[in-house]
């Protein structure tokens, strides 16, 4: 099987291509990336030399390149995405560009090369907030709530990949995944954010009082899920991805502190991010039942294990916190204390 891998050098698709190589190692991988500020072939090192793998440098909204590199493809897994909700709030043009139009492009492609299966990675934040106290989980009859420009985008990219189902036929599927953490993370995110400031003796900032909830997942859970979704899921539908895990982001970094032994004097609250999400929980029902997944790993063996690999690859992540990430830095935080 030869498979075109969108947004490959990013954290989750850096991890997916790791993951793939090694548990199907007869399959190719192509891996389409613009290689945005969070694109980093570093991430890649392990696989550079493996023959079954390329890498090609490009946009998916890019039409020409997507239909020539999809004219043998029989799998497309789509990650590439601007990510990050804070971006999303201070600059969303660039959320519609790659979240949405790049999606269709994709998509007009996979029909017009007859892909076998399109499989669409997106997030739990389609579905908005939760209440702080409810016994509520999101599952895939939940409605589309979305708050933040990230998530409007991901919800347009949801409705995009499904209408190209119902109207052209394209075997497509989704899955929703909860927050991940492990290695290759941006430190952008609050786990990583959070590890390397540490490492470096800086504060942690909190948004408001800490209070929020997210349903964390390791990653290769997440890569496992969605081997097991291309392998056994039903083309045209949709599986919820979760940690059954919901942790309070205070308590989450107040855990990440004890693991580096470090004081929780170290620990920032500031201003709230807008529109900020109360809560995520996943029931992750049906893709246990149907499909026989469920999380491996569990939060504090993995979390103490993404610890430990932030402390063994400073270099990865010194060379991040440089130039653009220092500026992208000051502008997000220094207004908020
Ligand atoms: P990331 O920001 O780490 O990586 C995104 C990758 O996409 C980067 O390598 C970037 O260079 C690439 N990219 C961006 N724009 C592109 C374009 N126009 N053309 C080609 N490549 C482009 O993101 P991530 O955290 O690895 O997330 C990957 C996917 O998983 C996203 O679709 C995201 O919505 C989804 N997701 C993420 C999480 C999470 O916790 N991080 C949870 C659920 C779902
Ligand atoms: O739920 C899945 C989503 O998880 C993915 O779709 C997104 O791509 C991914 O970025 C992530 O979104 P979040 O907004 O939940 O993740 P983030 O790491 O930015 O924030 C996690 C929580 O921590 C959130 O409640 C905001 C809070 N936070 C975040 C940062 C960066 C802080 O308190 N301080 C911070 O500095």
């Amino acid at each position: 099987m030869k498979l075109l891998v969108t947004g490959g050098a990013g954290a989750i698709g850096s991890n997916f291509i790791q993951y793939w190589l090694k548990t199907h190692p007869e399959d190719e991988v192509v891996n389409l990336d613009k290689l945005t500020y969070a694109g980093n072939l570093e991430n890649l090192k392990a696989v550079e030399n493996n023959p079954k793998y390329q890498f090609v440098k490009g946009d998916i909204c890019d039409t020409g390149l997507v239909g020539a590199l999809l004219k043998d493809i029989d799998t497309v897994v789509h990650f590439a995405a601007e990510s990050h909700v804070d971006r999303s709030i201070s600059g969303p043009a660039v959320f519609v560009q790659t979240n949405i139009v790049g999606t269709q492009v994709l998509l007009d492609g996979a029909v017009k090369n007859n892909v076998k299966r399109f499989h669409h990675v997106s997030t739990d934040e389609v579905f908005g907030s939760l209440e702080l106290v409810s016994q509520e989980k999101f599952n895939e009859n939940s409605l589309y709530n979305p708050h933040s420009p990230y998530s409007a985008s991901k919800a347009a990219s949801d409705h995009l990949v499904r209408a190209y189902h119902d109207t052209y036929g394209l075997p497509i599927t989704i899955t929703n995944c909860s927050n991940n953490f492990g290695p290759y993370f941006f430190p952008e995110k609050l786990f990583p954010l959070a590890i390397t400031n540490l490492l470096e003796g800086k504060k942690v900032p909190v948004y408001g009082e800490g209070l929020n909830v997210r349903d964390w997942l390791y990653v290769e859970d997440h890569c496992r899920a969605i081997d097991l979704v291309l392998e056994k899921g039903k083309v045209g539908e949709t599986y919820l991805v979760g940690g059954n895990n919901e942790v309070p982001n205070i308590e989450a970094v107040k855990l990440i502190f004890k693991i580096l032994g470090r004081p929780e004097t170290m620990i920032e609250y500031v201003k709230d991010r807008p529109g900020h999400d109360l809560r995520y929980g996943i029931d992750a029902t049906k893709i246990k039942e149907e499909l026989g997944w469920e999380p491996k790993h569990t939060f504090e063996e993995a979390l103490r294990e993404t610890v430990e690999w932030y402390r063994n690859n400073e270099s990865w992540w010194k060379k991040i916190k440089s130039g653009e990430y220092l500026e992208y830095y000051k502008k997000q935080y220094d207004g908020k204390r």
